[in-house]
């Protein structure tokens, strides 16, 4: 039998070798490196569904936003049937972007080079010159368009691959589609966007920040520790043991996909604290006097009690997912946030890590509401999500400190002999009544969710 050779290095090392999956250690190595970044883009960035926006940016025909899968720039239509398209935004006459603004509206894009023009499916309406025939006569008009991606929408978010034989997006989010739907599928209406996405250059690997969106829960301890000091994630003393409680939740992960479901009952506690014992209360007590994160009035929970299944309200009840990501390079924040009026806010954020070489990547922040929120709470939860998970953020600006620093580390010939450990194994413990879906990790959090997006990416880049 064949046996799978991984892919080597100019100097040998084979990607293989930059795993122990029994210690799980992974080189630091990785998080510098132009040869593996080359690695990635193709074994990776060409292969997954990608996210690339959501469709309450471009609400009408022509509408378009300039995103990246990878490191290619790629035109995000709407046409006249109201389909949405991802074209490469590259000329095929001879490489120049096409369209070379961020966002706006336009039935034709034209090389503003020599002038050939596409619509917003991509195809190619002509050249300048037609009867002389400036695009030659080699290829007939059909060929000459943008190359084109595959498009899927997800409850109005934007995904796309170059990948012809990927299969469904589904199957990319296994089980973990299961939780996804809770957050992006619980209102009639769906989710919108509140403006156009915040974008920041940040000189660090994109996969410091992509694997710690994977459920690194520990950094709340230390990294975000001003967060409890300001009182945002509920007061704390000075003692450690405080925390405990704090970091008890179920993450659970599947095919590099990780959410962490933070414990109801300890929201509760430490953000409401009105004496009343929470874990007495029925499912549907508990999602009412604490809807999840976003659920802002009784015409939404309404709407979420009935498009949730029994299973998923149960989650929901007893920890709704909060944090995490989406395989490869998605970071999720729908968190809750104590008011300056005493009352609790809500906000959701959506990152997406683009890599721009190995040692830059382009952060972009969507902040998003549920389509039917009255206008006026819209206000404050824009106000709350630009607070905590903005580019200016107080959450955010926490996490983008450590990016740089491991880049950096990464490129000294002796650090970049390091490894970076996963080995606080807690293994894995599904409580009593929660669903079996994905893989299930109550109590403290641990390594183990972060661990299966190295193993994904393992499996990608070894391929
Ligand atoms: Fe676009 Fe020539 S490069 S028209
Ligand atoms: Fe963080």
């Amino acid at each position: 039998m064949l046996k799978k050779v991984s892919p080597a290095l100019r100097d040998g090392t084979r990607i293989e070798d930059l795993f122990n999956l029994e210690t799980r250690e992974v080189s630091l190595s990785t998080m510098y490196d132009p040869e593996i970044h080359q690695i990635e883009m193709e074994k990776i960035f060409t292969k997954v569904w990608l996210l690339l926006g959501h469709a309450s940016e471009i609400p009408k025909s022509g509408d378009y936003v300039v995103r990246y899968m990878g490191q290619d720039e790629v035109i995000v239509s709407r046409d006249r049937k109201n389909e949405i398209h991802v074209s490469l935004n590259v000329c095929p006459h001879r490489g120049m972007h096409v369209c070379t603004s961020e966002s706006g509206n336009a039935q034709v894009h034209k090389c503003i080079y020599h002038g050939w023009a596409f619509r917003p499916d991509g195809s190619f309406v002509g050249a300048p010159l037609e009867k002389e025939k400036m695009h030659g006569e080699i290829y007939p008009k059909e060929k000459l368009g943008l190359k084109k991606a595959r498009v899927q929408l997800f409850h109005g978010l934007i995904f796309a691959t170059w990948n012809q034989e990927a299969a469904p997006l589904e199957d990319q989010l296994g089980d973990m589609k299961f939780y996804y739907d809770i957050m992006f599928g619980k209102t009639h209406g769906g989710m919108e966007v509140l403006g156009p996405p915040q974008r920041l250059t940040i000189p660090a690997n994109w996969k410091t920040a992509g694997e710690q969106a994977a459920c690194d829960g520990f950094h709340t301890l230390t990294l975000h520790r001003s967060q409890f000091d300001i009182g945002n994630f509920g007061n704390i003393s000075d003692s450690m043991d405080e925390f405990i409680p704090i970091m008890q939740g179920i993450n659970v992960a599947q095919k590099g996909n990780a959410l962490r479901c933070i414990s109801a009952a300890t929201t509760f506690t430490s953000l409401i604290g009105s004496g009343e014992d929470f874990t007495k209360l029925s499912d549907d007590e508990r999602v009412t006097k604490l809807p999840p994160p976003g659920i802002v009035n009784a015409q939404l929970l309404a709407e979420m009690k009935e498009r949730l299944s029994p299973e998923q309200i149960h989650v929901c009840a007893v920890a709704p997912p909060q944090v995490g990501n989406m395989f490869p390079n998605v970071n999720l924040l729908f968190i809750y946030a104590p008011l300056p009026d005493g009352t609790l806010g809500s906000g959701y954020v959506i990152h997406t890590i683009n890599p721009m070489g190995a040692d830059k990547f382009q952060w972009i922040t969507w902040f998003l509401c549920e389509k039917d929120t009255p206008e006026e709470v819209k206000d404050v939860i824009r106000a709350v999500a630009v607070q905590t998970g903005g580019t200016s953020g107080l959450i955010e600006q926490d996490d983008s400190d450590t990016w740089p620093h491991m880049t950096i580390a990464a490129k000294g010939a002796w650090g970049r002999t390091e490894t970076l450990k996963y080995q606080a194994i807690g293994g894995e413990n599904r409580p009593e009544g929660w669903p079996d879906k994905a893989h299930v990790y109550a109590g403290l959090s641990k390594d183990d969710a972060q661990w299966h997006w190295w193993l994904q990416y393992h499996e990608l880049m070894t391929q």
